[in-house]
C-alpha cells in the first residue's frame, strides 16, 4: 500500500536534485591545487559539512530559518571534486529559488571558504559570481561604448554637412552671378547623394537628361 508512495516521493527526491535542473547550482573543488600535500579526501563528511554551510547560509536569509542539513541535496558527486546542488523548502517536494541561494551564498562566501581552506578560486560556485571578483573587465565595453559615439558623432557630422551643401547650393542657384559655380558644386552633389529630388535634375535641363533618355530606349526593345 505505502509502496507506491515511497517510490513517488524517491522519484521526486531524485529529480529534483539533477545537472542542470532548475535552481541547481555546480560547485567545483580543487582541492589538491590548493592544498598540495595537506589535500583531503572528499568523502560523505566533507559533504554533510558543505550541506551544513549552505544551510547555515540559508538559515539567514528571510523566511528560510527553519532550512535543515536534510534539505539541501548533493548529486553527480565526481571523483575530481565536482558535484550539483540544490535547497529543498522543508516539505522536501520542491526547490527555493536560484535567487535566494545565490545571495546566500554570496553573502556566505568566506565563511564558506573558510570551512574548507579554499579559495574563491579554488572552491568554484558555477554561476555565483564572488562579490570581492572585480566586475568582468569593463574595458572592452566601455571601448566599444566610445567608439560607437565617436562613430554616430562622424554620422551626424557627415550627414549635416551635406545636407548644409545642398541647403548651399540651393540657395546659390537663386542667385544668377554665381550659376556657374553653384552647378559645379551640385554635380558633385549628384555624385555624392543619390537621393537628389528630379526636378532639380530637369532644371539643370541638359545633358543628364538625354543620357538617361537613350538610355530608357535602349533599354525597352529588350
Ligand atoms: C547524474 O546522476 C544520475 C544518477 O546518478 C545519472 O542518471 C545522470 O546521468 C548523471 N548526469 C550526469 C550529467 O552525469
Ligand atoms: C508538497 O507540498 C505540499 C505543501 O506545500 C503538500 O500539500 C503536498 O502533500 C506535498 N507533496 C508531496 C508529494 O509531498
Amino acid at each position: 500500500m505505502l509502496w507506491p508512495l515511497f517510490l513517488l516521493v524517491t522519484a521526486i527526491h531524485a529529480e529534483l536534485c539533477q545537472p542542470d535542473a532548475e535552481n541547481a547550482f555546480k560547485v567545483r573543488l580543487s582541492i589538491k591545487t590548493a592544498l598540495g600535500d595537506k589535500a583531503y579526501a572528499w568523502d560523505i563528511n566533507e559533504e554533510y559539512l558543505f550541506r551544513a554551510m549552505v544551510a547555515f547560509s540559508m538559515r539567514k536569509v528571510p523566511k528560510r530559518e527553519t532550512t535543515e542539513i536534510a534539505h539541501v541535496l548533493l548529486c553527480n558527486v565526481t571523483q575530481r571534486v565536482s558535484f550539483w546542488f540544490v535547497v529543498t523548502d522543508p516539505s522536501k517536494n520542491h526547490t527555493l529559488p536560484a535567487a535566494e541561494i545565490q545571495s546566500a551564498i554570496r553573502m556566505n562566501r568566506n565563511r564558506i571558504n573558510n570551512a574548507f581552506s579554499l579559495s574563491d578560486q579554488t572552491l568554484e560556485f558555477l554561476k555565483i559570481p564572488s562579490t570581492l571578483a572585480p566586475p568582468v573587465d569593463p574595458s572592452v565595453p566601455i571601448w566599444i561604448i566610445i567608439f560607437g559615439v565617436i562613430f554616430c558623432i562622424i554620422i551626424v557630422a557627415t550627414t549635416l554637412l551635406i545636407l548644409s551643401g545642398i541647403w548651399q547650393s540651393r540657395r546659390k542657384n537663386m542667385e544668377p552671378s554665381e550659376m556657374v559655380d553653384a552647378e559645379d558644386k551640385r554635380e558633385n552633389m549628384i555624385t555624392v547623394e543619390n537621393g537628389i529630388p528630379c526636378d532639380s535634375l530637369d532644371a539643370k535641363g541638359g545633358h543628364i537628361n538625354d543620357a538617361f533618355m537613350t538610355e530608357d530606349e535602349r533599354l525597352t526593345p529588350l
